[in-house]
C-alpha cells in the first residue's frame, strides 16, 4: 500500500469516468504551439499531483447527478491555481523536489518558475471564466487569501510568539480556503442552494485543515515515498503545530531557539533538539488528535439524505487526508 491506494480506489470508484474526463480536460490544456512554453507545460504534464481537490469537486458533483459540465471547468481551474501555488511555493521555500521529481526552480530557475507560475494562474482564470463572472470573482478571493496566508507565514518569522491561533490562521488561508471553495463552487455549479453549498464548503474547510496538519507532520518523518523533501520546515523558518504544542507545553524557555529558527540561522543541533523534543513529548500525537477532531466535524457537514455508498466515499476521503503517506 503506497499511500492508501485501496482507500483512493474506493473513493474514486463512484466517479471513475468523471475523473478520467477531468484528467483528459486538464491534460488537453497543457498543449501549446509556443515552443518556450511547451518545455514548461510538458514538464507539468509529466508530473501530475494526487488530484485530491478535483476528486472532492467530483464527489460533490456526483451527489447532484452531474447536471452541468461546468464542474470540469471549476475542478480544472482550481487544480491549476493549486499547481501555480506549488510552483511559487517551491521558490519561496527553496525546495528542490516536488512530486518525486526536481521542482521547477531546480530544473529551470527561480525567475522562470515565478513567470511560469503566473502563466498557470492566467490559465486558471481563463478556465473559471468559462463558468461565469461571479465564479471568477470567487477565484480572485481564493487567490488573494492563499497568497496572504503565505505572506503571513513569512511575516511570522520576525515574531517570537508561538501560538496555535496564528498557526491555524495561516493554514486556514494558505490551504483550507482552497479546499473549502473547491467544495463551494462544485456545489454551486451543480445547482446547490447557497446553504447546501456552504455546508459542503464546511466539509472542504475541515478537509483542508487536516490536509495541512498532515503535511506538516510529514516534515518530521523520513522522506522516502513523499516525493518532496522532509525536515525542511524549520530550515525555512517554519514552526508548525507539533512543535508549537510541544514547546508551549514544556514550560521551558525556548525563545533563543525559536528566534534562531524563525530567523533561518538555527544550527543543525538546535533543529535536532526541537525535532526530538517534539517527537518525544507528544507533538505528533497532539497534531493527530486535532486532525481527528476536524475529521469528525467534517462529516457533520454532509447532507442527511446522502446515499450510504456516497457518504462512505466522503468518509474515506477524509480518512485518506488524515492517514495519507504522501
Ligand atoms: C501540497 O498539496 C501542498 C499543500 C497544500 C500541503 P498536495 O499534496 O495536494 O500536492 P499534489 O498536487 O498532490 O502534488
Ligand atoms: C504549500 O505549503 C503551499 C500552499 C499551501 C500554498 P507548504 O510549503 O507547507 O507545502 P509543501 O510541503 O511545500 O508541499
Ligand atoms: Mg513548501
Ligand atoms: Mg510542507
Amino acid at each position: 500500500m503506497m499511500w492508501g491506494m485501496d482507500l483512493f480506489r474506493s473513493i474514486t470508484e463512484p466517479i471513475d469516468s468523471e475523473l478520467s474526463r477531468f484528467k483528459e480536460h486538464f491534460s488537453s490544456l497543457l498543449d501549446t504551439d509556443d515552443a518556450n512554453l511547451a518545455v514548461l507545460l510538458d514538464c507539468l504534464k509529466a508530473r501530475n499531483g494526487k488530484m485530491l481537490r478535483p476528486v472532492l469537486a467530483l464527489l460533490i458533483g456526483k451527489y447532484y447527478g452531474f447536471p452541468s459540465d461546468s464542474i470540469y471547468n471549476v475542478a480544472v481551474s482550481l487544480e491549476l491555481l493549486h499547481t501555480a501555488s506549488l510552483i511559487h511555493d517551491d521558490v519561496v521555500d527553496n525546495s528542490m523536489l516536488r512530486r518525486g521529481n526536481a521542482s521547477f526552480n531546480a530544473i529551470f530557475d527561480n525567475k522562470m518558475s515565478i513567470l511560469f507560475g503566473d502563466y498557470v494562474v492566467g490559465m486558471s482564470l481563463e478556465e473559471m471564466a468559462k463558468t461565469g463572472d461571479g465564479n471568477v470573482s470567487i477565484l480572485s478571493g481564493i487567490s488573494k487569501t492563499l497568497s496572504s496566508g503565505e505572506i503571513a507565514q513569512l511575516s511570522v518569522r520576525s515574531s517570537l510568539e508561538l501560538s496555535e491561533d496564528s498557526y491555524f490562521d495561516i493554514i486556514s488561508r494558505k490551504t483550507a480556503c482552497l479546499f473549502s471553495n473547491v467544495a463551494y463552487l462544485a456545489a454551486r455549479v451543480s445547482g446547490a442552494t447557497e446553504s447546501e453549498a456552504l455546508s459542503f464548503s464546511g466539509f472542504g474547510r475541515m478537509s483542508g485543515l487536516c490536509f495541512q496538519i498532515r503535511d506538516d507532520i510529514f516534515d518530521y518523518l523520513p522522506t522516502e515515498c513523499l516525493g518532496k523533501p522532509s525536515g525542511i520546515d524549520m530550515r525555512e523558518g517554519k514552526i508548525t503545530l507539533p512543535a508549537i504544542y510541544a514547546l508551549n507545553a514544556s514550560g521551558l524557555d525556548w525563545s533563543d531557539t525559536v528566534r534562531d529558527i524563525r530567523g533561518c540561522v538555527a544550527t543543525d543541533e538546535q533543529i535536532k533538539a526541537v525535532t526530538e523534543y517534539t517527537i518525544g513529548h507528544g507533538g505528533i500525537r497532539y497534531a493527530e488528535s486535532r486532525m481527528q477532531e476536524f475529521a469528525s466535524q467534517a462529516l457533520e457537514f454532509l447532507p442527511g439524505d446522502m446515499p450510504d455508498t456516497l457518504r462512505r466515499a466522503f468518509s474515506d476521503y477524509i480518512d485518506l487526508v488524515i492517514s495519507r503517506e504522501r
